[in-house]
């Protein structure tokens, strides 16, 4: 370990190893961990707390914890833990494959909420004491203030609230992460809740530190692991079309004066179309852009290196293993130009809304009418979660939607009749995208939208079965005004469950 990471004598008499701090853990405590898109989770604490429910396991006594994040974590974490069917319940947004597969069986209650909700969920009691926060930080002060590391999440709340804190420090995040953190302090639950007074991307608004009560420390264990930093694949054709539509359409709303030059504050989802969507900023001629964003991945950091994006706020980073070179190596240069905060500020609806952000989300799947499915695969299988696309979509100035047209080769449309399960409602759909093209649903009339749709983003394999369907619909309907065929409207996916496309043979 570092000699300069646990700088208050106090807390580094509390360094234990993993094993004993896992024990502190008790069967149907709730634990919240910090972690958000695979980055500053805890990397040894939660695989010591999977040994040890094995081990209670397997002397039959049954142990399993209600496990809270920020975001998405890593193998070491919710993959450990749901490997040994540790996790009882867990919210709010995974993406971890093992975890998902006793999701999809059933075996563990997820709950998925907007990820801007769940500190508040928390304040207000509605999810039971919290027992234990394990949070990782890159260092301790000599006056016992955390620094946060390479995500913020919800780790103010979880230490805050707390009966237990475990704190990991993990030398092998950058020291130089130091101030680029803004934790605020301000939140409160209603009615004393005040206005959150930021109103520029880069305005700091708290402090660079994380606070603890250092007598709820029960443990400090010292870590010196990688976040998960998963390689970007190079953006495909598909993601470059579809990045190109949504570059086009920006530059045709800054001609139209609908747009300022350097356009709103961009919010972009994780994922290769997201990352070819910001390698395609990095050609165009916009300059001096801000981002408000929830991660700050690969592609970010190029358009900050050279000057396409003059900052960029965020709640966490989501970096290949070359793009987190790349940052420890100039974290000075980028210092000043990124922040970090807690989960609740980068996802507040009020801010979204003031700023004016444009939101850009992947989905499973749209529908005519412009209903967005971004979390479930036939309606009922759930892929990762809305994470935080519902508090950017609802509030953003414009908010885009974008997928490949078809998937499984061809065998899906990612265009439908009726969504099988709906995260973002027709009223917080602004634009769709795929690599075919873009509808700009704004203004228009469901029928009109439903045309669009068809036109501009359905594949040419799934077009004439669309328009098929609509205009059965206008004419045989309950009513004209959205219409559609109850017993029809899903059964491109009663199609694809049963013979495995949604083509008919
Ligand atoms: N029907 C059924 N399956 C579909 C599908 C559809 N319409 N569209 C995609 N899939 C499948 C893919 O085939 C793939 O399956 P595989 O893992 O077996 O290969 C899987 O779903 C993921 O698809 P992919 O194209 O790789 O997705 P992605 O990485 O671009 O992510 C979302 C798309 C929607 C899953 C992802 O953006 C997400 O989780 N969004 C919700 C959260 C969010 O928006 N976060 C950002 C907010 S800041």
């Amino acid at each position: 370990m570092d000699a300069g990471r646990i700088r208050n004598a106090a807390l580094a008499r509390k360094v234990v190893p993993a094993e004993e701090a896992a024990a502190v853990i008790r069967p149907g405590d709730n634990v919240g961990m910090s972690g958000f898109t695979g980055a500053g989770h805890p990397k040894a604490v939660p695989g010591a707390l999977a040994r040890r429910i094995t081990e209670a396991q397997n002397a039959g006594d049954p142990f399993q914890v209600d496990l809270w994040t920020g975001a998405s974590t890593a193998p070491e974490l919710d993959g450990v833990l749901a490997a040994v069917d540790g996790i009882a319940r867990r919210l709010p947004y995974q993406s971890d494959p093992v975890l998902r597969e006793r999701i999809n069986r059933g075996e563990v209650d997820y709950v998925d909420v907007h990820l801007s909700h769940v500190a508040q969920l928390a304040w207000e009691g509605f999810l039971g004491p919290l027992d234990v926060a394990v949070v990782e930080v890159s260092a301790i002060t000599e006056d016992g203030l955390l620094v946060p590391s390479s995500s913020v999440g919800n780790n103010k709340t979880w230490l805050d609230l707390a009966e237990r804190v475990v704190l990991e420090v993990n030398s092998w995040q950058p020291a130089g992460l130091a101030g680029m953190h803004d934790v605020y302090y301000g939140t409160a639950l209603p009615p004393n809740r005040r206005p959150v007074q930021l109103t520029r991307p880069d305005d700091r608004i708290g402090v660079p530190h994380l606070l603890v009560d250092p007598d709820k420390v029960v443990a400090v264990v010292e870590t010196d692991a990688p976040d998960r930093n998963t390689p970007f694949a190079a953006p495909d054709d598909t993601a470059r079309a579809i990045a190109g539509h949504l570059i086009e359409y920006l530059q045709h709303e800054v001609s139209r004066g609908r747009l300022p030059a350097e356009l709103l504050p961009l919010q972009s989802g994780v994922g290769n179309v997201a990352n070819a969507v910001l390698a395609g900023l990095q050609e165009s001629p916009f300059e001096q852009l801000t981002a408000y964003t929830e991660v700050i991945q690969d592609g970010m950091l190029d358009l900050l290196r050279s000057g396409t994006l003059a900052s960029a706020s965020a709640t966490a980073f989501s970096l290949s293993p070359t793009a987190i070179a790349d940052f420890t190596a100039h974290v000075d240069e980028f210092r000043d130009r990124i922040l970090l905060r807690p989960q609740e500020i980068s996802n507040h609806p009020e801010i979204i809304r003031r700023l004016g952000v444009l939101a850009m989300n992947g989905m499973i799947e749209a529908d005519l009418y412009g209903n967005v499915n971004s979390t479930h695969l036939m309606g009922s299988r759930i892929q990762n979660g809305i994470g935080g696309s519902g508090d950017f979509a609802r509030n953003a100035y414009v908010s885009f939607f974008v997928s490949p047209s078809t998937a499984k080769g061809g065998a899906i449309s990612s265009i439908v009749p009726m969504v099988s399960h709906v995260d973002h409602t027709e009223h917080d759909v602004a634009v769709v995208v795929t690599e075919q093209g873009l509808a700009d649903l704004r203004g228009l009339s469901p029928r009109r939208r439903a045309r669009l749709v068809i036109d501009r983003c359905a594949h040419p394999d799934y077009r004439p079965m669309l328009t098929d369907y609509l205009d059965r619909a206008e004419h045989g309907a309950f009513g004209r005004h959205t219409p559609h065929l109850m017993t029809e409207a899903l059964s491109w996916h009663a199609r694809y469950a049963s013979t495995g496309s949604m083509l008919p043979r």
